[in-house]
């Protein structure tokens, strides 16, 4: 498509739902309500917020986004039955603009083995819920989920039906992302070729990236005439995850020569809400992806340091201050006062509370003292940090611990609980870390499955400070917890004590058993 005038493509950002099945990224209610005001700030067009049929929890979290966020359509994902459709509706009815979307799988393999209907009943039940969700709100969207796998005469037929009994959207999921950009370009234009009222819905699409396409198959849909794009900060989602859409939408904006389109995102909010979303999930984008990572505007060949020197276009396609970058990375040291980092944090994009301020300046004082420098990814973990503090039940005093090549490790670690210190010297575990865990158990009394552990290195250099992410079980739930330190053992007992503060604060009965060494 090369239509003279820009297109408008509608940004519908799917986070909150897609995005949260991602293994390990579920949040809490006010983690979702802090996401969906980056993302109504980053102006994107429509948040779905979650599935509100899924569980009691999901359902408060889409209405308390309905409640609250102002400018974006809310939206909430419903089955097409009635009960979901329900369901949705009362979670997004107090929104501005609220937005139903129902799916129903199309595909012979869904319908065969998953659903055990046929094409007819497909369409019946189709038509009943868009139908349904109209009758509640005039913003409906369908989705047939599974599109890209599903015979083309049969989804132009569904996709016809679902129009005229309402749909307002029609999204065509490639929903195992198995589909190829010439196939979604070729899907879309037949649907606008054979549809017959196509021009009464927005076309969209949805990938997901299971073959790395997800970015390209959106932006083949988009060229091929689609409207909305569906994509998650920093491609979350399930499995491989979505499109990512600090990708799709900087796409749009460098090669708006190419596409003809644009969007409504405030491109520099992009950086500040990847990683709002990568610190509340735990789920870090690695330092070389597109757009948001550490390293998509350095440059290290002298060759091109040179070239950027000269004229930035040589070697740079996007100015990182349009991403949401700031210009210099050296910050503070030692000898920087509250106000410089009170201004750093400033044109990082966080407004801090003069009480956030002390806070974060005490540890930037503490973490002066062992790292000569601090750069901006540093700051950002310390103010990320005392943003999504927790109440500590437990604080992280000091560990020793002594271990080496087939010596079992001995630690002796030491917690505060209010004043109160609280010891354990255990030996035992796989090695200093596994034992640093085994005493922390040991003097809060909670027993946790360890799910998930990693580490990664905030910045370069042997004084980098380590995070480490855990995931720990805990009757039936799971608990992140997170750590930093420059010395990794501690930063693994401050992440695990973390997760264990995040389940004490839930299970008070647990604390009342701790055992005192
Ligand atoms: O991937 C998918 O098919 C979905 C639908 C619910 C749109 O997420
Ligand atoms: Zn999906």
């Amino acid at each position: 498509m090369n239509d003279k005038h820009p297109r408008r493509i509608v940004i519908f950002d799917t986070t909150l739902r897609d995005g949260e099945q991602s293994p390990g990224a579920s949040m809490n209610l006010n983690e979702k309500l802090e996401v969906a005001q980056a993302l109504a700030e980053l102006n994107v067009d429509v948040i779905e917020a979650g599935f509100p049929i899924a569980s009691p929890g999901d359902f408060e979290a889409v209405r308390a986004v309905a409640q609250t966020v102002r400018g974006p359509a809310i939206c909430g994902l419903a089955r097409c039955c009635e009960e979901d459709i329900d369901r949705a509706w009362e979670a997004v009815r107090h929104s501005e603009r609220p937005r139903i979307h129902v799916f129903l799988a199309t595909s012979a393999i869904h319908r065969e083995h998953k659903l055990k209907m046929d094409k007819q009943t497909i369409i019946q039940r189709a038509v009943e819920g868009v139908r349904r969700a109209a009758g509640y709100c005039p913003d409906v969207e369908f989705s047939p989920e599974d599109a890209s796998r599903t015979e083309m005469d049969f989804l132009c037929q569904v996709v016809e039906q679902a129009i005229a009994a309402g749909a307002t959207t029609v999204n065509i999921p490639d929903t195992v992302g198995y589909a190829t950009p010439a196939q979604m370009a070729t899907i879309i234009s037949t649907l606008r070729n054979r549809v017959p009222n196509i021009d009464k819905a927005v076309i969209s699409v949805h990938c997901h990236n299971d073959l790395g396409l997800a970015v390209a198959n959106s932006l083949a849909a988009v060229e091929a005439g689609a409207g909305q794009v569906e994509c998650t900060i920093n491609g979350l989602g399930e499995r491989a995850g979505n499109c990512s859409l600090e990708e799709v939408v900087m796409a749009l904006r460098t090669r708006a020569d190419y596409y003809h389109a644009f969007t409504a995102v405030n491109t520099k909010r992009l950086v500040p809400t990847s990683r709002l979303v990568a610190g509340i999930t735990g789920i870090h984008v690695q330092r070389n992806k597109a757009i948001v990572g550490q390293n998509a505007f350095a440059h290290e060949a002298g060759i091109h340091q040179d070239g950027i020197l000269k004229e930035r276009t040589t070697y740079e396609i996007m100015r990182p201050e349009d991403v949401g970058f700031t210009h210099s990375d050296l910050v503070l040291g030692k000898h920087s006062g509250r106000a410089a980092l009170a201004n750093r944090a400033k044109q990082l994009g966080y407004e801090l509370t003069g009480e956030q301020l002390d806070a974060v300046f005490r540890d930037f004082k503490a973490l002066a003292d062992k790292k000569k420098e601090i750069y901006d990814a540093d700051l950002i973990v310390l103010i990320e940090q005392q943003l999504r503090a927790i109440p500590e039940t437990w604080t992280f005093d000091s560990y020793q611990v002594s271990c080496g090549t087939g010596r079992i490790p001995e630690v002796t670690l030491k917690l505060l609980r209010g004043r109160q210190e609280r010891c354990a010297v255990v030996a035992g575990g796989d090695g200093p870390i596994d034992a640093v865990f085994l005493a922390i158990e040991q003097i809060t009394g909670i027993d946790a499955i360890c799910k998930d552990f990693s580490v990664h290195s905030v910045t370069v250099g042997k004084d980098a400070q380590a995070e480490v992410n855990v995931q720990l079980e805990y009757q039936d739930r799971l608990y992140r917890g997170r750590g930093l330190s420059t010395d990794s053992v501690e930063a693994s007992a401050k992440a695990f004590l973390n997760a264990i503060n995040r389940i004490a604060a839930l299970h008070s009965e647990a604390i009342a058993q701790t055992k005192t060494i």
